[in-house]
């Protein structure tokens, strides 16, 4: 099989040039990624005659033709169609939304499942909706493990759920959550399923119709892309939902969910992910892939192999040593969990050891990450918390070796 050709990819992040940055192992990826060429150039041209798009005149057509690239491009990332793709201003923003949306069609008495593994954004929003007589319950993971057990979402679905807001894999425990199974827990009694993907989507293609899920998001800042929250929602879901747009939108299905003006220019790099995937396909591949599906398929494939690569040496000492707590599985298979290792010390602060790497120029953080109920159900302090180190394709086993040399000598 191919293998990522690693300098390649680098050569393609400004990042990797620059003189200030080049010196850190960047592994923070989970809080937001470094950005291709490909997408600071369709800013950059964005900008030189920065106009309201979608008029007929010359600057006006080539912002309206940028944004109607990336409009086409972009549901390649879900395996969707365009109408069930939204470019939103965040995800957070995006659940806030749903969550008003989707408020419209429930009863006194209907039931809402909220995680406490989640981040804060697909969490808040959701739990908000108590004070308007909605039901909401909490499916709880192992307070020592900071895991999902399926069986207990089980025994919170009735025939009252209306949705249930899951994460794909926690930005914390990393650990991949079966979706496909929830969704059917939940579909069985007329419910809706919406999966927050966003720490998932940097790692592997995401397919929404072998989820079975009604809706999902992930944030492209995460993604190799500029700030902005994608969306998909089942067109099913957004012929039924309440228009939180202007009145006359109304047909414009996916205008219904996005009331914001939406960010131009941000909108028009997204097709620069989607360019950087094509340069990434042809430097690996002859044949150049049937559509943008495969595209995306065959690239996550060659990033999942050189993850996989990366994060083993990572999960191998985080899960042997002595007093150290790994949040989430302890297995190091790519396909159980994402490239993100968050864990504490029985002997050291999680700050301590933050300090070190960061000494050492690793690029790293540590506290709750905004998955501040997870922390607290791991009865960990909110402030201090966790270590995090993640990791993406473009990173090196040189970049993981200058973290592990940190870790071997503070734990
Ligand atoms: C797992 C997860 N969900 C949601 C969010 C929120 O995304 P946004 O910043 O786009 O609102 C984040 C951000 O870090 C995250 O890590």
């Amino acid at each position: 099989m191919t293998t990522l050709d690693v300098a390649f990819v680098r050569a393609q992040f400004p990042a990797f040039s620059d003189p200030a940055a080049s010196r850190w192992a960047h592994l923070e990826n989970a809080g937001g990624s470094y950005v291709p060429s490909q997408v600071t150039k369709v800013l950059s041209d964005f900008f030189v005659a920065k106009t309201q798009p979608y008029w007929d005149f010359g600057p006006s057509i080539t912002a309206s033709n940028a944004m109607d690239l990336a409009k086409a491009r972009l549901p390649a990332t879900f395996n969707a169609s365009a109408d069930e793709t939204h470019f939103g201003p965040s995800t957070t923003q995006n659940t806030y939304v749903l969550a008003h949306a989707l408020r419209a069609g429930m009863t006194p008495g209907s039931e809402v499942i909220v995680t406490n593994q989640d981040h804060e954004a697909n969490i808040g929003a959701w739990r908000r909706l108590s004070a308007t007589g909605v039901t909401v319950k909490e499916w709880k993971v192992d307070p020592l493990t900071g895991m999902l057990a399926i069986e207990d979402l089980a025994e919170l679905v009735t025939d009252r759920t209306a949705i249930l807001a899951m994460t794909h894999a926690s930005n914390i425990a990393a650990t991949r959550n079966d979706v496909a199974a929830a969704a059917q827990l939940v579909h069985d009694v007329g419910g809706l399923v919406v999966v927050d993907g966003v720490s998932h989507a940097p790692h592997q293609a995401v397919d929404v119709n072998e989820l079975g899920c009604d809706i999902y998001l992930y944030s492209a800042y995460k993604t190799f892309g500029p700030h902005v929250g994608m969306m998909y929602v089942n067109k099913h879901v957004l012929a039924e939902v309440a228009n939180q747009g202007h009145y006359f939108n109304n047909d414009t299905l996916n205008s219904r969910l996005v009331p914001a003006g939406p960010n131009h220019a941000e909108i028009a790099a997204c097709a620069g992910i989607m360019a950087y995937y094509d340069a990434v396909h042809a430097h690996h591949f002859a044949q150049s892939p049937a559509d943008d599906a495969a595209l995306v398929r065959d690239v996550f494939g060659l990033f999942a192999a050189h993850e996989q690569e990366l994060m083993t040496p990572l999960a191998a000492f985080l899960s042997s040593r002595d007093g150290v707590h790994l949040v989430g599985s302890p297995s190091a298979a790519h396909a159980d969990r994402e490239p993100t290792f968050a864990f504490s010390s029985e002997r050291i602060t999680s700050r301590e050891v933050y300090e070190a790497l960061i000494e050492a120029q690793v690029s790293c953080g540590h506290g709750h990450f905004y998955a501040h109920r997870l922390i607290q159900a791991l009865a960990l302090d909110p402030d201090d918390g966790v270590v995090r180190l993640s990791m993406v394709h473009y990173n090196t086993a040189e970049e993981v070796a200058r973290a592990l040399t940190v870790l071997d000598r503070v734990l």
